[in-house]
């Protein structure tokens, strides 16, 4: 934190404020960002609901970038009720809208895209059976098989890709953020748990990396095709498994120096805490976040994300690493950086009440899920659950 003067009154000046400038050119006001966090609210058909648009709205225009929940570029890839879709045209008005509500001040508005794969059900697909790289299930209790994809439906894939990016161009979004992460399809494909082919979809390491590096080309195609060569284009990884087989930093590491060169803008690491070290390999101290840092290089940005909360929190982020984002607080505290900017830091909150609801326009089943699977660390302020800060507890939420 750099302290200054200004008419004789002091004051702080975070460098998590300072703005940022990606290699494609685009400028982003500062380096806080809104993680992307899904709010189960969209109409059953994945258009964006007029609650959605208020929800975002309202924390929109102090941090330098907002990402949107996930939505899935096709109906196969739908992971639960509620999500967004990206899958069709018809979603493009209420979307168009969305990006505009997510735009005020400066704020770049970026849509994470997103396929479930095995991660679904045949109930959410109406019938249809998930899919995934290979016939095998994952380790989660209620899952189900799903089938192995052809080559064919591979490249659809990849093709919906390029089409979701097409649809978040169209409505005039900012960038997209292409999940990688939390489970989900591409890391499917990138793991050797769920990926046991022996084609070149699977394999070895290099193979494994195809179908991840194969949708980051189809999404920078169509940018270069829109000709909008300031359009964002973010990539989002989990760094490890702790299932046998499973992802291992190594690989990740390898993975990421690929990325580097890969065309993306910004690398989002997906992790519960910015500080986390390995989960597989006790012996090894090093935070993972600053082990991907090295493998990436200075040329592309890495954000980092993970119970950071207070301003100190985020500063101490800021040092290692270029942006930082938020999920659980900016639910709570929608002006946090307005509120750090005006130097009102005394302000900030950091618990959560039903009766800030309406104020926050957290939408009902986002309210419902946080109160739920998120109870004992949703930060809630209630009779029998005493406030308590996102902090003081484990969460499951890295299945997202
Ligand atoms: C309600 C909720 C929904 C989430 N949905 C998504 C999602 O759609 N996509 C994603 O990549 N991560 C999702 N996450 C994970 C967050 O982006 C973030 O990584 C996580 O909350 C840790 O950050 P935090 O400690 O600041 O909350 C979600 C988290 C929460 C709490």
């Amino acid at each position: 934190m750099v302290v200054f003067k200004q008419g004789g009154i002091q004051m702080s000046k975070y460098q998590f404020l300072d703005s940022y400038t990606l290699k494609n050119g685009a400028e982003v006001k500062n380096r806080i960002v809104m993680a992307p966090m899904t709010e189960m609210s969209s109409f059953e058909n994945g258009i964006v609901t007029n609650d959605e648009i208020e929800y975002y709205r309202r924390r929109s225009g102090g941090v330098g970038m907002e990402i949107t929940g996930c939505a899935n570029v096709s109906e196969i890839g739908k992971g639960f009720e509620g999500e967004l879709s990206v899958a069709n045209d018809s979603v493009l008005p209420q979307l168009s809208k969305l990006a505009q509500s997510m735009k005020s001040n400066g704020t770049k508005a970026i849509l994470q895209i997103f396929n479930a794969g095995r991660m679904t059900t045949s109930e959410i697909l109406r019938g249809k059976k998930p899919v995934s790289a290979s016939a095998i299930r994952a380790e989660r209790p209620g899952s189900e098989e799903p089938a192995s994809m052809s080559e064919e439906e591979i490249l659809e894939t990849i093709s919906d890709f390029g089409n979701a990016t097409r649809r978040a161009i169209l409505s005039g979004f900012d960038g997209v953020e292409i999940h990688g992460a939390n489970t989900y399809l591409i890391q499917q494909f990138f793991s050797p748990n769920s990926n046991q082919r022996d084609d070149k979809w699977g394999g070895d390491l290099k193979s494994r990396m195809n179908f991840p590096l194969e949708v980051i080309k189809k999404v920078m195609n169509v940018v270069k095709e829109s000709g909008k060569s300031k359009f964002i284009v973010g990539y989002r990884i989990s760094p490890e498994e702790i299932e046998t087989p499973g992802i291992q930093l190594s690989e990740t590491l390898e993975f990421v120096s690929k990325l580097s060169t890969s065309g993306i803008d910004y690398l989002h690491v997906s992790m519960g805490d910015v500080w986390r070290t390995s989960l597989n390999d006790k012996s090894d101290t090093e935070p993972i976040n600053k082990q991907i840092k090295q493998a990436l290089g200075d040329e592309i940005p890495l954000m980092v994300v993970g119970n950071v909360e207070t301003p100190v929190d985020a500063e101490k982020a800021a040092n290692s690493f270029e942006f930082v984002a938020m999920g659980r607080e900016l639910i709570r505290e929608p002006n946090w950086v307005e509120k750090v900017i005006a130097g009102d830091e005394t302000s900030i909150k950091y618990k959560l009440s039903p009766t800030d609801l309406e104020d926050l326009a957290i939408p009902a089943p986002l309210w419902g899920f946080l109160t739920t699977v998120f109870r004992p660390i949703a930060g809630l302020s209630t009779e029998k659950d005493p406030a308590t800060s996102f902090k003081e507890a484990a969460a499951p939420w890295e299945k997202f």
